[in-house]
């Protein structure tokens, strides 16, 4: 088992905050205060706390987990050729990069980092630290060459010691959690006294709150479904969300969980409208429009991307856009 020592120095027991070190088992980390043990898997360490070592199956039940889920979600997450998907990409990866102000050489963390596709776009003078509960996607990401170290955890019990990153930033990850504040101050705890975090999340205040309410409500699902069905047979703008867990965040709430753990300068920019995948694909507008004239819809995606990048740092679009990218550096 080799983990690189300036891994190594990082790393906390996600169980009690002690040093971390070497196992005197093969492939185990082991907490020198609690003396919790962790395995190491393919080099990855796997820092969770309550992992069962020698039950390691038990541990990948979660959606995305599967090796074929994470295969899908990398040949997706970056657009796969969709003018749709590549616009989103490039608007989520756009709103985020704008906010970060410093690009300071040091520790960047990637909070449940996926396939990594932060993580390529790093300079040299960064060192990309991605985490994620998937160890399938970790694996990917690793593969991918993204990001320098590896650590497959969860964001409301990071494994690190306190003070280690210069960046911290997450896209798109809060909506999956049940103890969002936790990781926002876990994130904090993590972050050196002046450097910047920066999180890119669902917006409550989206009318895709509703859509997503309905969709998740099975009697109403079944009932605005039904005029659909009658009239074009298969039709179903309404189907099942697919995930029963998907808490989005208002621009005002996370600001106020940023100050409470020591952020300030907090500023941001909206992303994305929230609409397009959502009424284009069930009517599959995309897909005709993409049959007939496929410059036109490049074209479209072209201008709302423009727009975006012109118009969404008003408060406005961070406040009502899909999503929002919300930034703040560390006091002290
Ligand atoms: C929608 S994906 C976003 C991935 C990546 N940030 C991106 O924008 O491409 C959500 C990611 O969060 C990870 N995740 C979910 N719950 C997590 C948790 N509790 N701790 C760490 N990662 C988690 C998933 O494995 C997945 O990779």
């Amino acid at each position: 088992m080799t983990i690189s020592p300036s891994l190594l120095s990082l790393l906390a027991c996600p169980a009690c905050g002690g040093d971390v070190a070497v196992g005197e088992q093969e492939n185990r980390l082991a907490c020198a205060s609690c003396g919790a043990r962790y395995p190491v898997i393919e080099e990855i360490p796997m820092l969770i706390a309550g992992v069962d070592c020698d039950h390691m199956e038990n541990q990948f039940q979660r959606y995305w987990d599967s090796p074929e889920k994470a295969a899908l979600y990398d040949q997706k997450v970056e657009g796969d050729g969709d003018p749709f998907g590549v616009y989103n990409h490039e608007s989520e990866i756009y709103a985020l990069e704008t906010c970060l102000q410093e690009r300071a050489p040091g520790m960047l963390l990637d909070a449940g980092c996926g396939n990594g596709r932060f993580l390529s776009r790093l300079p040299a003078s960064t060192t990309g630290v991605g985490v994620d509960a998937s160890l399938n996607l970790l694996k990917r990401t690793r593969d991918h060459g993204r990001g320098q170290h590896h650590v497959c955890c969860e964001l409301e019990r990071l494994p690190f010691k306190p003070g280690v990153f210069d960046t911290v930033i997450s896209c798109r990850v809060l909506q999956h959690l049940h103890e969002q504040e936790r990781a926002v101050g876990e994130m904090a705890r993590v972050l050196k006294p002046g450097g910047e975090m920066a999180l890119e999340l669902y917006n409550f205040w989206n009318l895709k709150t509703t859509y997503k309410a309905i969709r998740q409500t099975p009697w109403l699902r079944r009932i605005l479904n039904a005029p659909f069905r009658a009239v074009f047979n298969s039709m179903s703008p309404f189907d099942d969300w697919g995930l029963d867990h998907d808490l989005y965040n208002g621009w005002f709430q996370v600001k106020g969980w940023m100050r409470g753990f020591g952020l300030a300068q907090i500023s941001g920019r909206g992303a994305g409208f929230g609409y397009h995948k959502y009424l284009f694909q069930p009517f599959f507008i995309d897909a005709q429009w993409l049959k007939r004239a496929p410059g036109s819809l490049k074209r479209y995606y072209q201008g709302c991307f423009d727009f975006e990048k012109r118009w969404f740092h008003l408060a406005w679009f961070r406040w009502t856009g899909e999503k929002f990218v919300i930034w703040g550096r560390k006091q002290g």
